[in-house]
């Protein structure tokens, strides 16, 4: 079978469906390959290099012609008609929203599969392109943010002055929004983070940002999904909003319900209450907004100088990267629909991720499909098994431990007494270097722990000039003293496994955090 890649008709679209890497894939997996001239130009894919990786670089009829047309847009009416009866047409639909277009797919007698209405469920995530571009999206979102901000991301220390981290603050914890948290974090920000589902506080922290509970009761998703806000949390929600915005710099949105307009969560007061020179970007402006005097497309100014970004082409900011991870997720969707790698797909209805998809088949619509049960966490957590009867602790007899301290104190004294005059000053550095070893290494990581001992083993190095020195005394008048040589043999010999031991421990663990 052949498959077409056309060009994007759509305006201000800058992605395509293949990349020269993704056609030779395609190749492999026993297809031909035609692709419309100029398809891959905004996208920085060059003609050549697809016609280098095997494909037939053809006009937009040929391309459209193929057995399998994939895309990015949906197909406008001209270029539905351009199709033939029969074929496959895979690209983003938005069937929720457009039942006209379906109505026209299932007339021209194609089987559409639908890359934004892929299940997401675990199998189905190397094929989910609505993941891969939320990605991307929470990306750019931070790079756009820190172009219209005007200070540093991270904080510096420079000869003019000290200049404090950017705050960032990011408001649902999906996809996009763990994107955003990382790529701000690894600008070097404060970011904290929010989100209606609590189970994803833990993977907020892991990424190194704050979580920012609500102080209402939290949803404990069943499928992953979120669902609407209660009056209770809304109420909580807004105050939790109004205090950490004000302190915000930056505010990246991205709070999202399924089938649902986007939830308002910033008003106009709370943007109003943000510094001058602050920047927000409402990712999900295209759907409704999350925050208050966003626009589609649009980067608007408030009368206090908060910059509110809308775009909703935040993928598309980055073509080469956004077009090869979509080229990728259809590589792997055509290599689940072709099991025998001889180029001829092969459905499977019963898959649900295939019928998932499939919102027109052999010309009939067959959208909505049946529901996909994923679960996330379990809506009522099974409670822990009781804990088995405590033992009760009988406290000590305080009398015991005065009497033993009593003696220790005492045995101490009389130690004193019989030792040289020394002593007491040894045991007062030995004393004071505890307390200051107990502090400086309590201020250590506990990963950097042993690499630390084994360094500090090198110390004992003092015993081996110690017992160099010995040896050099152990002449004395009556000949070479046994004891001394032996002793001083034993201490070099200890002392060097003790040094060049710490070395090849240290030497090792930094082995572990080398790449490849
Ligand atoms: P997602 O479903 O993975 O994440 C949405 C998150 O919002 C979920 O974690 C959900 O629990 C949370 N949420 C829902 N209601 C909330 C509330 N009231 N308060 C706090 N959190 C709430 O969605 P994904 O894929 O991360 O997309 C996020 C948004 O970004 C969507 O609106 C999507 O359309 C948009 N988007 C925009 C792009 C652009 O170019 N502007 C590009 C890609 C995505």
């Amino acid at each position: 079978m052949q498959i077409g890649i056309p060009r994007e008709s759509l305006a201000g679209e800058t992605r395509v469906a293949a990349t020269p890497k993704s056609v030779a894939q395609l190749i492999k997996l026993g297809y031909t390959v035609a692709v419309e001239k100029g398809a891959g130009a905004h996208a920085s894919y060059p003609d050549e290099q697809y016609a280098q990786a095997g494909a037939e670089v053809v006009d937009a009829a040929a391309a459209w012609g193929a057995d399998i047309v994939t895309k990015i847009n949906p197909p406008t009416d001209a270029e539905i008609k351009l199709t033939k009866a029969g074929a496959i047409l895979i690209s983003l639909i938005a069937a929720p929203r457009s039942p006209e277009l379906l109505d026209k797919l299932a007339k021209q007698g194609l089987t559409v599969l639908a890359m934004d209405s892929v299940p997401r469920i675990s199998r189905a995530q190397s094929l989910d392109v609505i993941s891969s571009m939320a990605n991307i999206g929470g990306y750019r979102a931070v790079v756009e943010a820190a172009h219209e901000f005007g200070s540093f991301f991270t904080g510096q220390v420079t000869a003019a002055g000290k200049v404090p981290p950017a705050r960032v603050f990011v408001s649902g914890a999906g996809v996009a929004g763990l994107s955003a948290i990382g790529t701000a974090r690894a600008l070097g920000a404060i970011v904290r983070a929010t989100d209606i589902r609590a189970e994803v506080a833990e993977q907020v922290e892991s990424m190194g940002a704050e979580f920012v509970a609500v102080q209402a009761e939290a949803q404990k998703s069943a499928d992953g999904y979120a669902q609407e806000a209660s009056e209770d949390y809304a109420a909580a929600a807004a105050k939790m909003y109004a205090e950490q915005v004000k302190d915000a710099d930056i505010v990246i949105t991205t709070a999202l319900i399924p089938g649902k307009p986007a939830p308002r969560l910033l008003t106009e007061e709370m943007v109003a209450s943000m510094k001058p020179g602050s920047v927000i970007v409402d990712m999900a402006a295209g759907t409704g907004g999350n925050v208050a005097g966003s626009k589609p497309d649009e980067l608007v100014v408030t009368a206090n100088g908060v910059k509110i970004v809308g775009y909703t082409d935040l993928p598309g900011r980055l073509p080469t990267q956004a077009s090869q991870l979509y080229a990728t997720n259809i590589v792997n969707l055509m290599k689940l629909l072709t099991p025998e790698k001889d180029g001829q797909v092969v459905f499977d209805w019963e898959d649900v991720v295939q019928r998932g998809m499939a919102v027109v088949t052999d010309g009939e619509i067959t959208w909505p499909p049946p529901k996909v049960a994923v679960s996330a966490a379990p809506l009522t957590p099974t409670p822990p098994p009781p804990a088995p009867p405590k033992e009760e602790k009988k406290p000590r007899d305080p009398r015991i431990t005065y009497t033993v301290a009593g003696i220790c104190a005492a045995a101490l004294l009389a130690l004193f007494w019989v030792s040289p005059v020394g002593l007491l000053s040894h045991f007062m550095v030995f004393m004071l270097s505890v307390v200051v070893g107990y502090y400086v290494i309590g201020n250590v990581s506990h990963s950097l722990h042993t690499p630390l001992m084994s360094v500090t083993n090198a110390i004992s190095g003092i015993i081996i000039v110690g017992s160099l020195v010995g040896l050099t005394q152990s002449q004395t008048a009556s000949g070479t003293s046994i004891p001394i040589v032996i002793l001083a043999v034993a201490g070099i010999l200890l002392a060097s496994i003790n040094v060049f031991g710490g070395f090849t421990v240290t030497q090792r663990m930094l082995k572990m955090f080398k790449k490849g």
